[in-house]
């Protein structure tokens, strides 16, 4: 999709997008007789401007259709209402044939470049489609050329040109994600991720036997039920010259999570090619980063393997040593994303970094508490942990932070072992105690968590989202990257 800045309403307009809030008048920009007919519509009451409202206006003019999209309330209205706003019109469009439209931008309290921003990216994400094994693919045509109205100025020419690379990364992960697990194998992975090699950023796979000789016993040991060959990938990349200090991302790939021994019912089983959504995350991020070409050094981790209750599974009662030496006492074989954490954020401190942040489908018990709404978010740094909920409140991925007091991490230890990988009494704080799990493997480094178990995947299709996958993490992570470029 080419999408452009415009100042003026193209001569050769047909479709126009309007955004409207509620109980106010129809944007001032539009020409007369188009303002006099959307004027009357919300007079009449035949429009109401509420939040996920639209509908199609034909006219007899040179601007033959009319979107008419509601905002709600003025005062409550943002830019992420605008995104998904624009994404159901985008979603719209597809059913309608329609190849090229204006947008007109809301007048928000927000800087102008965020609401560019969440144009194109509604635009874009509005349209996206999951149809690899379709033998009939929709044969509707998709938006080719999009105006918005805007000034062209340098940073408003930015923030389109980061939206449309956010929206290919998000897409792309999204792909990943979707993708059956029988064909995104941990080896699959890897060479999706060797193919981001380039001048800026190189790729290394760790085999098996790298990981034996390093002494990774958490992915080793998840592993052994599978006929899959585990591979640990690592992202370095480089878009600073200075010797500054890496990010480090860790992403969770568990190309299947079908539990292990300790197997899942066919219930909990059903969405599990999405227990590697985290890897794509962090593939997505850093996807963004080399094409925006930001100055920062960033490193990727992620530890990918199936989880299978195969000959060799590792078993309850099992200990695991893992690449920091610290013990794991396994009590449930499904609680294996942690353990496979623990050997990436134990590798991670060899970078001297930053601070470390890692995203996780780690556990339903985040679902429980938060839905598909928001992501957990836990951290030992409150200054990170608050940087990021500043990147969360201007992309509108939403995280909600949750602590981490020691009391919880009482309720991990082992009998045998150092560790245990579920709490006792279970099925209390599942979500904390998992992250406390982690806390045990990043030393003294500041750290967040991000347990995406909820919002990764989900049931709906309305604004940007679409059935599956959803490629959370990327916009608000780009954007705290984006942020910390410039408190330098
Ligand atoms: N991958 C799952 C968590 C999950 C569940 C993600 C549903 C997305 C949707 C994870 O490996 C898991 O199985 N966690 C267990 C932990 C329990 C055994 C302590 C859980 O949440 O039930
Ligand atoms: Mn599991
Ligand atoms: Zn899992």
């Amino acid at each position: 999709m080419n999408i452009e800045l415009l100042q003026k309403i193209p001569e050769a307009a047909e479709t126009l997008i309007i955004p409207i809030f509620e109980k106010e008048a129809p944007p001032k920009e539009l020409p007369q007789s188009l303002y006099s007919k959307v004027n009357q519509l919300l007079k009449t009451g035949e429009f109401e401007a509420k939040q996920g409202n639209y509908i199609v206006v034909h006219t007899q003019e040179r601007i033959k259709r009319l979107f008419l999209v509601g905002l709600g309330c003025k005062l409550k209205a943002n830019s992420n209402i605008l995104r998904n706003a624009v994404a159901d019109c985008a979603r719209l469009s597809k059913q309608r044939n329609i190849s090229s439209l204006v947008v007109m931008l809301p007048k928000l309290t927000e800087e102008e470049g965020f609401i560019i921003q969440a144009t194109a990216e509604g635009l874009m994400l509005g349209q996206y489609l999951f149809e690899k094994f379709k033998t009939e693919k929709t044969d509707r045509k998709l938006i080719s050329k999009a105006f918005i109205l805007a000034k062209r100025t340098k940073e408003n020419e930015a923030m389109l040109r980061l939206a449309k690379v956010n929206a290919d990364s998000v897409m792309f992960a999204r792909d990943l994600i979707n993708m059956p697990a029988s064909i995104m194998t941990p080896t699959k992975l890897a060479k999706v991720a060797t193919s981001l090699k380039s001048k800026n950023m190189k790729v290394k796979i760790l085999e098996r036997k790298d990981m034996e000789r390093l002494g990774m016993g958490g992915v080793l040991s998840v592993a052994r039920g599978s006929v899959q060959p585990p591979k640990f990938i690592i992202l370095e990349y480089k878009g600073s010259k200075q010797k500054s200090k890496p990010f480090v991302l860790v992403g969770k790939a568990i190309t299947f999570d079908s539990g292990g021994l300790d197997i899942k019912p066919a219930d909990g089983m059903k969405d599990m090619k999405s227990d590697m959504a985290g890897g794509a995350t962090v593939l997505g991020i850093l996807k963004t980063l080399q094409q925006l070409n930001l100055p920062l050094n960033v490193v990727g981790l992620i530890p990918a393997t199936e989880n299978m209750p195969g000959q060799d599974a590792y078993k309850q009662g099992d200990v695991v040593i893992s690449y920091t030496k610290k013990t794991i006492e396994i009590g449930h074989t499904d609680a294996e994303g942690r353990i496979i954490l623990a050997d990436a954020l134990g590798y991670a401190q060899k970078y001297a970094p930053k601070c470390i942040i890692d995203f996780a489908t780690l556990t339903g018990a985040c679902i429980i508490a938060l839905g598909t709404v928001a992501a957990g978010l836990f951290s030992n740094n409150s200054e990170l942990a608050e940087k990021l909920e500043k990147a969360s409140n201007q992309t509108q991925e939403k995280v909600w932070r949750m602590p981490l007091w020691d009391e919880y991490t009482e309720m991990i230890k082992g009998d045998i072992a150092d560790v245990r990988n579920i709490s006792i009494p279970p099925k209390q704080a599942g979500a904390i105690t998992a992250a406390a799990f982690l806390k045990e493997f990043v030393g003294n480094n500041d750290w967040a968590h991000i347990d995406i178990a909820g919002p990764s995947y989900v049931d709906i299709e309305k604004g940007i989202l679409q059935k599956g996958a959803t490629g959370f993490g990327i916009r608000l992570l780009t954007r705290f990257l984006i942020n910390e470029t410039k408190n330098h």
